[in-house]
């Protein structure tokens, strides 16, 4: 019996652990900032928005309904994956958006126009070979809190953190 606890425990750990090792833990952007996200992205109807690391897929939610996209996110935590599909549904806008279970690291992002992240430093500057190869010139890579530490932003909002990079300009 004491092992079967341990086991679920260890699961437990690693499953919440996950995330944090292949890229980042699980925190919200408020609804307040994901607005400023999206209106930096200048986001449209003739977008295809993707949130690497997608949450409980407020950011897809937002963008499809509010501004009119299509819109992708990819996220690792299965729960977090049933948990949004739910959210997407119950919008209604499932013709528009999905939620793809798995590792952005691994999955294609050549469709995007634009990307959003909240992931950490690390993270970020694992994921420029990829942004760099895959997305098309012209396409918004939007990050909250985290920079690209050699890449410019072509707009900054200081006060609450928000970097904005645009593929195929000044260094990026
Ligand atoms: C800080 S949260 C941001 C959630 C959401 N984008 C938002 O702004 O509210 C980061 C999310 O990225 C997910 N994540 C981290 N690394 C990942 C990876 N390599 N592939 C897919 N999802 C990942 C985590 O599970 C977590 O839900």
């Amino acid at each position: 019996m004491d092992a079967i606890v341990i086991i679920v425990i260890s699961l437990i750990i690693i499953w919440i652990m996950w995330s944090a090792v292949i890229g980042a833990g699980f925190e919200p952007t408020s609804k307040n900032l994901v607005t400023k996200m999206l209106e930096m992205a200048e986001i449209g109807p003739n977008d295809v928005l993707y949130d690497l690391g997608s949450g409980d897929g407020r950011i897809v939610i937002e963008a499809v309904k509010n501004y009119g996209a299509s819109a992708v996110g990819i996220e690792a935590d299965p729960i977090r994956v049933l948990w949004s599909r739910i959210f997407l549904f119950f919008n209604g806008i499932q013709d528009k958006s999905k939620i793809k279970w798995g590792n952005f690291f691994k999955e294609d992002i050549i469709e995007a126009t634009a990307v959003t992240l909240f992931l950490g430093g690390k993270t970020n500057q694992k994921l420029k070979e990829k942004l760099v190869k895959e997305l098309k010139p012209g396409t918004v890579v939007v990050s909250y809190i985290w920079t690209f530490y050699d890449w410019t932003p072509i707009e900054v909002n200081y006060r609450d953190r928000i970097y904005l990079y645009k593929i195929g300009t000044s260094n990026v």
